[in-house]
């Protein structure tokens, strides 16, 4: 293993990307889907996030469907080594069917964190001003503060890449979930700010997005950051080769 601020990036389904890592071989996951709900606000046209980004310059990505939750919570699980925390973005909509799903797969839920957004966005129902942070908990970790707020407050992205999230946001769930050198993994990196994130903190990150201009902005950023690209998994690129597939 490389020392901490390095990183690895990878190009494939999320699924699948964690099926090739190795059993318990990550300190800390936390991660941003694209949730099915996505659609409903398409529809009703009560969001602005589906239009292209002038940022990044890619169209809004394919959502990843509610029906394979099972299947990704359970990657996540195994994945996760033994007292670990696991920190899943999402709507007040999708907190209430993946909440479950990820108790059927072994993790004890403790709690909905907020992100405040600081100013309302879009929206005919009440405006949205924040989203959920879902804290799930491997066996038992002890968070490093406990004295931190369950709403952190971090004005929203605006013409980033589609439903960026704050780096601040993601430094606060690594800085209290992990330890120095950790491994750090995002299997939906989009922009990278989880990597970002666990950078600054001197922890190493693997990342993997099915989109080529994640890849590319991810990549960008995290070498602004300092970061030294290498071989943090060199047994799950091993198993990729032989499924075919690669690091990116
Ligand atoms: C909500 S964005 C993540 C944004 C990220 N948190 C950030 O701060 O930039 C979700 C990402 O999931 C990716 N994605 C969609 N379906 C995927 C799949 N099946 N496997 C892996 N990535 C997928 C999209 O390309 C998109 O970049």
């Amino acid at each position: 293993m490389n020392g901490s601020r390095s990183f690895q990036l990878f190009q494939s389904d999320a699924v699948e990307w964690l099926r090739s890592l190795p059993s318990e071989s990550v300190d800390l996951l936390l991660t941003d889907p694209p949730y099915e709900s996505l659609e409903k606000h398409r529809a009703v046209g009560t969001t602005t996030r589906l239009k292209v980004s002038a940022a990044s310059s890619n169209a809004w990505f394919q959502i990843f469907p509610n029906a394979r939750f099972a299947e990704l919570f359970g990657e996540v699980f195994r994945v996760l080594k033994q007292n670990s925390h696991f920190y899943l973005f999402c709507d007040p909509e999708t907190a209430f069917i993946a909440k479950p799903i990820a108790e059927s797969c072994g993790f004890r839920f403790w709690k909905p964190l907020v992100w405040d957004k600081c100013t309302i966005g879009m929206g005919y129902h009440y405006r949205a001003r924040y989203e959920f942070v879902l804290f799930f908990e491997k066996g038992k970790r002890r968070l490093v503060d406990l004295g931190v707020a369950d709403i952190l407050q971090a004005p929203r992205i605006r013409g980033g890449y589609p439903a960026e999230k704050p780096v601040s946001v993601n430094e606060t769930l690594i800085r209290q979930s992990s330890d120095e050198n950790a491994l750090v993994v995002d299997p939906f990196m989009g922009s990278g700010s989880a990597g970002v994130a666990a950078l600054k903190l001197g922890r190493r990150f693997a990342g993997n997005d099915v989109a080529e201009e994640s890849l590319a902005l991810a990549r960008s950023r995290l070498l602004a950051e300092g970061g030294v690209e290498g071989r943090l998994l060199a047994v799950q690129e091993q198993l990729l080769a032989k499924c075919g597939g690669a690091g990116a």
